[in-house]
């Protein structure tokens, strides 16, 4: 079992957009996915009541609970545990970081979101993980080439000491008419855009947790 945990001491980054995404493309009848929210703000849990079927598992916890449900979550069979956490609590995150295998962090590509994930990044790398870092709320390509704003916010976070997905997941409307139904773009819009950004990412994220020994 692998447990991944998606950090930023910023709010509206993509922390909960992406713990829903992942979990239901982590999902697979044999080794099902498990969410645990640990942010008391409980959107998570809010997109799971909207879902209706209880798949992916959703559990609404307190960080300090992590261990003992991670524990139990292994015993149970799931494959993936997915941690959703709050921006501003410092034990929380800090806690959700030391269970996992892989530590997420999302950030916007703006001058003052990087300036704030910087401080994401050294959590991260205080507990001994190497944070990878998603780029979201980007603008959308236009051609082949990245957006500017793109390229320099990957260099930027590369120069903080993470790696950066090289998936980027762009602003897009999909995002919210999934959410809004209790689904996922993968859902809600297979071929569209933003599914097709965010099943490279899960690809991408797979092969990251391949290369990672698992702890437990
Ligand atoms: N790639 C995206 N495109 C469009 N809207 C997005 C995207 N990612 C997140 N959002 C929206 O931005 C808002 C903040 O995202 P959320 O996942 O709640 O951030 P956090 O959990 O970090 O606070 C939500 O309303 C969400 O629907
Ligand atoms: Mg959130």
């Amino acid at each position: 079992m692998q447990v991944i945990a998606i950090t930023a001491r910023k709010g509206g980054v993509g922390k909960t957009t992406l713990s829903m995404h992942l979990s239901v493309l982590a999902s697979t009848p044999d080794s099902p996915a498990l969410l645990i929210d640990t942010d008391p703000q409980r959107s998570l849990a809010w997109w799971h009541r909207l879902r209706g079927p209880d798949e992916p598992r959703l559990i609404e916890a307190d960080a300090r609970e992590l261990t003992g449900l991670i524990k139990a979550a292994r015993a149970e069979g799931f494959g993936r545990v997915i941690v959703d956490t709050p921006p501003h609590a410092e034990d929380s995150i800090l806690s959700a970081m030391r269970s996992a295998d892989l530590v997420l962090v999302p950030t916007r590509p703006g001058p003052l979101d990087l300036a704030a994930v910087a401080s994401t990044l050294d959590l991260a790398q205080r507990v001994g993980k190497a944070p990878l870092a998603v780029i979201n709320h980007a603008p959308p390509r236009t051609g082949a080439a990245e957006p500017a704003i793109v390229t320099e916010a990957r260099a930027a976070l590369e120069h903080m000491g993470a790696t950066v997905a090289a998936s980027v997941l762009a602003n897009r409307v999909a995002m919210s008419h999934a959410i809004l139904t209790g689904s996922t773009v993968n859902e809600h819009e297979p071929g569209g855009k933003a599914a097709a950004e965010v099943a490279a990412l899960w690809q991408e994220i797979e092969t990251a947790l391949a290369t990672r020994k698992t702890t437990r």
